[in-house]
């Protein structure tokens, strides 16, 4: 079978005019060019892209704060061309190893209780409904779902990110991509 060549990558400057173009594919504009430049500079910010390093096409990006011992996930989306392949799940996945690997504690994010896909690549990964931020996302007065991951810094969550990693790599290599982590 022929597959294409995927990485997950951390974005830099390089990067900024495909998120900005992203960004407007996926939610018609969340961030301003100041805001990802902001983010860039942060330190506190990781933000990882899913690039073919051929073509470096970026079809998807994941964005979390690391903040004390959380990791705040603020971003995750994928390229409408390119979704239902795996894509959101790898970038979950790499969310949540990098924030392992950063030693953190717990992953927390908000999401639209209208987004059924989102919620349930969530459950997928074991984020639990911990609360509701009430008339939270301002276009529409929708409330938001606060969602929480625990116990990411336990022997048994590394085991856990290698089992899903091998089921990612699968489901991936089913729609035609070869992931590959840069060295
Ligand atoms: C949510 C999003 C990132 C998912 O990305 P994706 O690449 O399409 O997701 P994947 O192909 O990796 O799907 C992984 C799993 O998530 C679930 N899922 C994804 N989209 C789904 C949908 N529309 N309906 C139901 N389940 C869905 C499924 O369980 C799926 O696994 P399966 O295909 O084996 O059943 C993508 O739809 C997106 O960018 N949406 C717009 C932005 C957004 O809403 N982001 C989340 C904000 S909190």
């Amino acid at each position: 079978m022929n597959t294409l060549d995927l990485e997950i990558q951390s974005l830099t400057h390089k990067h900024l005019s495909a998120l900005l173009q992203l960004d407007q594919a996926c939610f018609g504009g969340l961030w301003t060019l100041d805001a990802y430049e902001r983010e860039l500079d942060s330190p506190n910010t990781f933000l990882l892209g899913s690039i073919n390093p051929n073509s470096l096409d970026l079809s998807g990006m994941g964005c979390f704060w690391s903040i004390l011992d959380e990791a705040h996930i603020t971003i995750l989306a994928v390229h409408p061309q390119y979704q239902n392949q795996g894509l959101g799940q790898a970038l979950l996945f790499s969310l949540l190893k990098t924030a392992y690997e950063q030693g953190l504690e717990r992953a927390t994010l908000e999401v639209r209780p209208s987004n059924v896909g989102a919620i349930t690549l969530y459950q997928k990964f074991g984020f639990k409904t911990a609360g509701r931020r009430r008339r939270y996302y301002k276009d529409n007065d929708e409330d938001a779902l606060i969602l929480w991951l625990g116990d990411i810094q336990t022997p048994q969550f590394n085991r856990t990110l290698d089992v899903w990693l091998d089921t990612i790599k699968t489901r991936l290599y089913k729609s035609g991509w070869n992931l590959t982590f840069p060295k």
